[in-house]
């Protein structure tokens, strides 16, 4: 399954129903009556898809959840906080694309002095062909990566995520929890490109998947080393639990900007075979809130499944290497 090709929309297609036919040992879901009251779970991307199941499933168990969204303000809140039966359902705005809007979300939060207990990055993006942000990136390397850096380095340095390493406040007695929502096409990711790193590529509908892995590459990539960097020198519980998951191929809106001649093949391909956002949150649901997620750090699911990332994603030179060149790239940006 590791080397699975996802260089297309279709092998893309075809290995997310091949992979719901494996029988891989699963790991089982956490019983409804485990409760996350008086926990703060952020979600981005939370008006549409996994990460509204993701809001719904954390608001049932009670948490105040605050839903990172560009889009669907105020109505999806208000669907959340009515499926949960949830009043502590919030929205914030926020487009990952753009580094002056996360900074305003960034400094909102630590305004109002919220501290995540959990924070999902969920939102994501695969564009029908490429284009770039307002910053001249690649949107899908922009809001896939380089937003998930941005963020978390600004909601670490305020401790608005409680960590040792920034100095704020650290809770290894009850260690926040940050999880990545990534995928299995970053196996089948061409390698990162160092030497040109950050500089926008072009493609169309035909290799889009294969920059979405390469996109994916990096945010997994990203993960193991964030992870190293906030637990250094951990030998028992972390201080800050970092895991990933893939989950799955969804019934979302995920394929909205495919052509309008593959749609009509999608469209019943992913109703009929594809799970429901509902099903694929579960193993969101298993790094939230699960024992065993909440006294190690670094895992990596795909679905209901604890299994190893790619090789390449976990390689501590390559972790570093990608960290070194983002915040160079960021520099050159003027945001770090
Ligand atoms: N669908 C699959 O088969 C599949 C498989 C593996 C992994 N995943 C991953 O699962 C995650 C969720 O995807 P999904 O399937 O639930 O798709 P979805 O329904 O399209 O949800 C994507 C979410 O990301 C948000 N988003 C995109 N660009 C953004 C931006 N610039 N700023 C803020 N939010 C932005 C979207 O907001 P708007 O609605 O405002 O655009 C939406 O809330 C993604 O990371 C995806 O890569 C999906």
């Amino acid at each position: 399954m590791g080397g699975r090709s996802h260089g297309n929309p279709f092998s893309a297609v075809l290995s997310g129903l091949l992979d719901q036919r494996s029988n891989e040992a699963r790991v089982t879901p956490v019983p409804s009556d485990v409760r996350l009251d008086g926990r703060t779970c952020l979600v981005t991307g939370a008006n549409s898809g996994l990460g509204k199941a993701t809001a719904i499933r954390l608001a049932k168990r009670g948490a105040h959840v605050i839903m990172a969204c560009r889009s669907g303000i105020p109505e999806a809140g208000e669907d959340v906080k009515r499926q949960s039966v949830n009043d502590k359902v919030e929205m914030m705005q926020i487009d990952l694309s753009d580094f002056e809007s996360i900074d305003r979300f960034c400094d909102e939060l630590r305004n109002r002095n919220v501290t995540l207990d959990v924070a999902v990055f969920n939102a994501g993006v695969v564009p029908a062909t490429s284009r770039t942000n307002k910053h001249g990136l690649d949107l899908m390397f922009a809001v896939n990566f380089v937003a998930k850096f941005v963020l978390l380095d600004r909601l670490l340095r305020a401790g608005v995520i409680p960590n040792a390493v920034y100095g704020n406040n650290s809770r290894a007695d009850d260690p926040p929890r940050v999880i990545f929502v990534s995928s299995e096409t970053h196996r089948s990711s061409i390698p990162i490109d160092f030497d040109h790193f950050g500089e926008p590529v072009e493609y169309g509908i035909s290799d889009g998947v294969k920059y979405y892995g390469l996109s994916k590459l990096h945010l997994t990539t990203y993960f193991h080393e964030l992870s190293r960097r906030l637990n250094q020198g951990v030998d028992g519980s972390p201080d800050v639990c970092v895991h990933a998951l893939c989950p799955g191929a969804i019934n979302s809106n995920m394929a909205r900007e495919a052509p309008a001649w593959l749609k009509p093949i999608l469209k019943p391909v992913m109703a009929l075979f594809f799970q429901s956002p509902e099903k694929a949150s579960l193993p969101v649901d298993y790094l939230v809130v699960s024992d065993e997620m909440g006294r190690k750090t670094g895992g990596f699911m795909h679905m209901m499944r604890m299994k190893e990332s790619s090789e390449a994603s976990m390689d501590p030179k390559k972790g570093a290497l990608l960290w070194s060149k983002t915040e160079e790239l960021l520099r050159t940006q003027g945001v770090l």
